[in-house]
């Protein structure tokens, strides 16, 4: 079912140019790579001065700053950048470093401003980025300042509600450099969809063993083998352009590991239930469950108006589509909402990364419908979007409770870190099944050497 020469295709009827399509090998070697770039300081400097200042970074999402003067503050290594909705409705983003003597002029996550002001000596700044005044500017000499020093603009552009930045600003056009096809992301409406939740822990482990773990389901039964009664381990892996890659994870189904593959048990009644079904009416196996509740979502998609849900293909509408965006972000995707995880790496320690866990909803007003429970959120979290949350943040050794499956990972990822340094580990031997692992490594590979 899962051989290395033809890896697992879940729709083998889908037209090539439909998202659901298996895209083509692509050949990435076989190369073992040195696991020194999971820990050393040389290799961290390296993706500094060739990877993260090229390529374009997910900064954050269009919903969290609607109005003229909203921003956010996105923070990436050593590097800080605000990211904020302009008066015609555009959005800029700037080093979040004041032109007077480099102190960030945003100190919080998020906020909304008719101008920054500097916290240390009060320079004040449109929210263009010009400089708006000086305190105390007859003590200049004129000189200094004629140039008048606003912010240093980063380069920003957005694609179906997300915000990218790309700090050298020399990165390919967004649209050429993001390897989806096009509709990928857009059919979902991120735009109109909010942030519910926000997370951040800090892991002890490199930002790549991080991403490793969730580039793959091969993990699954060994280590979140509650899964296996909602959820199928082979995945369909594809790699799409520029490092891009996604796994489809089929749900509503019960692992082919499993032996009965016919009792709708209550992993599976859950599932029902969350599409608005009633598992008591139903009168197929389980082996029927995926399909039903992909035409129940379907029908109550029409009953609701969410006509972009003809866009989607019947996987979509309950399989998750894990999506990577090269090289550190992994998005869940789903039609009820999205999950975004960031593996940000850590400003001077190559064994540290930031685990950046966003939920975002799809709020739909009408009472017969809720977010599905599997979503994970909190029961009283506000699913209007009415407010955007704080950013509950944990440092290092402060087990944040991220829920039963994620909370296994922080224990795995660590533990391999931990194997990865040890002198007896000659490097990651990847399968067909980790063939997006090999596929990003490679990318970087190809910025590091001046490939690209
Ligand atoms: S550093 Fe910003 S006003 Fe002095
Ligand atoms: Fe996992």
């Amino acid at each position: 079912m899962f051989d290395y020469k033809q890896p697992y295709v879940l729709n083998p009827d889908a037209p090539a140019d439909r998202l659901d399509a298996k895209r083509p090998p692509v050949d990435n070697g076989l190369e073992v790579v040195d696991p020194a770039r999971y820990y050393s300081r040389e290799f961290m400097d390296k993706e500094w001065k060739h990877l993260w200042p090229r390529i374009w970074l997910l900064a954050g999402v269009t919903a969290d700053i609607p109005e003229a003067g909203d921003y956010f503050r996105f923070d990436h290594g050593h590097e800080s950048i605000i990211v904020v909705r302009q008066e015609d409705g555009g959005i800029k983003a700037f080093f979040n470093v004041c032109s007077h003597r480099g102190n960030p002029i945003a100190l919080n996550e998020h906020g909304s401003v008719a101008k920054f002001t500097c916290p240390f000596h009060a320079w004040k700044f449109c929210i263009d980025g010009k400089l708006d005044c000086i305190t105390d500017e007859q003590s200049f000499h004129p000189q200094l300042v004629a140039h008048r020093p606003g912010l240093t603009e980063v380069r920003c552009d957005t694609i179906g509600g997300l915000i990218f930045v790309n700090l050298d600003g020399k990165a390919p056009k967004l649209s050429d450099w993001i390897g989806l096809p096009p509709g990928y992301l857009e059919n979902y409406e991120i735009d109109k969809m909010h942030v519910v939740r926000h997370m951040r822990t800090e892991w002890l482990a490199n930002w790549k063993t991080g991403a490793d773990a969730f580039y793959e389901t091969y993990h699954l039964p060994h280590i979140h083998p509650q899964t296996q009664g909602v959820m199928e381990d082979y995945s369909q892996y594809d790699l799409y352009p520029n490092g891009f890659s996604r796994m489809i994870v089929p749900i509503c189904t019960k692992s082919h590991r499993v032996d009965d593959q016919d009792t709708v048990d209550a992993g599976l009644q859950y599932m029902m239930m969350e599409a608005g079904m009633d598992p008591a009416e139903f009168t197929g196996t389980a082996r029927d469950v995926r399909k039903a509740v992909q035409q129940a979502k379907r029908e109550r998609a029409k009953r609701l108006g969410l006509t972009h849900y003809d866009k989607f293909t019947d996987s979509q509408l309950t399989d998750s589509w894990a999506t990577g965006i090269f090289p550190n972000t992994q998005m869940g995707l789903h039609p009820e909402g999205v999950f975004i995880m960031r593996f940000v790496p850590h400003p001077t320690d190559p064994e540290r990364f930031y685990y950046d866990n966003i939920t975002m909803v799809r709020y739909v007003p009408d009472p017969n419908y809720s977010v599905p429970g599997w979503m994970g959120l909190p029961k009283d979290t506000d699913v209007t979007g009415a407010t955007r949350p704080p950013v509950e943040s944990h440092g290092a050794g402060q087990r944040a409770d991220l829920g039963e499956v994620l909370n296994q990972d922080v224990d795995l990822v660590e533990a391999v870190q931990h194997g990865i340094r040890s002198r007896g580990f000659r490097g990651p031997i990847w399968s067909e099944q980790e063939m997006r692992l090999r596929h990003y490594h490679r990318e970087i590979d190809r910025y590091l050497n001046g490939e690209k």
